[in-house]
């Protein structure tokens, strides 16, 4: 079964808005080269400049933009947030959820966060729902049981036909930011177990078409190792997706049998 092939970046709160420009044009100069039918590229953006940028990116094919959040709600009083019907009126059609900058920082909880993947799949962004272990977890053997519980939490509600829409991201909490990225065979080991998680559940019909991204200080010089691993569909890259040289890099990175 061919998986699409997904190499996203996060630029998180990072850049102006003439160096999101900046960024997004270069990208755009260069990214034909190195795409093909089974590659897609989605840029999760700040809010502020999500309809910019998704304008640049109109009708460019293959290059789709998303945002990093958003609130479960279409519409109503929830002073400063922005709601998923917000997003499809200025052309976004992807959101990050789960990310473990905002399970920390911001406290979201597994419940909260299943609630924001089915009002996504409900107004048709596509959720890319992130899991991840910590460090002192990873030391402590409870490396699945985490992703087990994030996953089940976080998605076993869902239908056969909704889970089909969502896209997962493995970002071991130790690597994010760090430098310091999972081996290729720590990225497979657990991609393979969050597809077997998916297997039991929805059966292997649904789990083998379902992208499962690496995240975590994936750089030009370990992407194509990482990407090379058959459970590993591509990657959610935070710092190297702020400079166009890197971003490229990597895309060129994906392995010829997934092109
Ligand atoms: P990083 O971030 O590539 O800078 O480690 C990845 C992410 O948090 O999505």
């Amino acid at each position: 079964m061919k998986r699409n092939t997904i190499i996203a970046g996060n630029w998180k709160m990072h850049l102006s808005y003439p160096e999101s420009v900046q960024l997004t044009e270069q990208i755009l100069s260069e990214y034909k080269n190195y795409i093909n039918n089974h590659t897609k590229i989605i840029l999760f953006v700040p809010f502020v400049y999500a309809q910019s940028i998704a304008r640049l990116c109109l009708h460019r094919g293959e290059i789709y933009v998303g945002v990093q959040n958003m609130y479960p709600e279409k519409s109503g009083a929830y002073t400063g947030e922005i709601s998923p019907t917000m997003l499809n009126s200025i052309g976004i059609k992807a959101v990050i959820i789960g990310h473990s900058e905002r399970r920390t920082l911001f406290h979201e909880k597994d419940e909260f966060l299943a609630k924001k993947v089915k009002s996504a799949l409900e107004h048709h962004l596509i959720p890319v729902f992130c899991v991840g272990e910590t460090f002192e977890e990873r030391e402590n053997n409870q490396t699945q049981e985490v992703i087990r519980t994030q996953v089940t939490k976080g998605l076993f509600d869902l239908s056969s036909e909704e889970i089909k829409n969502v896209i997962i991201a493995y970002e071991p909490v130790w690597a994010i930011g760090t430098g310091k990225n999972a081996t290729p065979e720590q990225a497979q080991e657990v991609h393979s177990y969050i597809r077997s998680l998916l297997q039991t559940q929805y059966g292997s019909s649904v789990s083998d078409t379902i992208p499962i991204l690496y995240g975590g200080s994936m750089k030009p010089d370990n992407a194509a190792q990482i990407l090379q691993k058959p459970d590993v569909d591509g990657g959610l890259i935070g710092g190297a997706s702020l400079k166009a040289q890197d971003f490229i890099a990597i895309l060129q990175s994906v392995p010829q049998s997934n092109a």
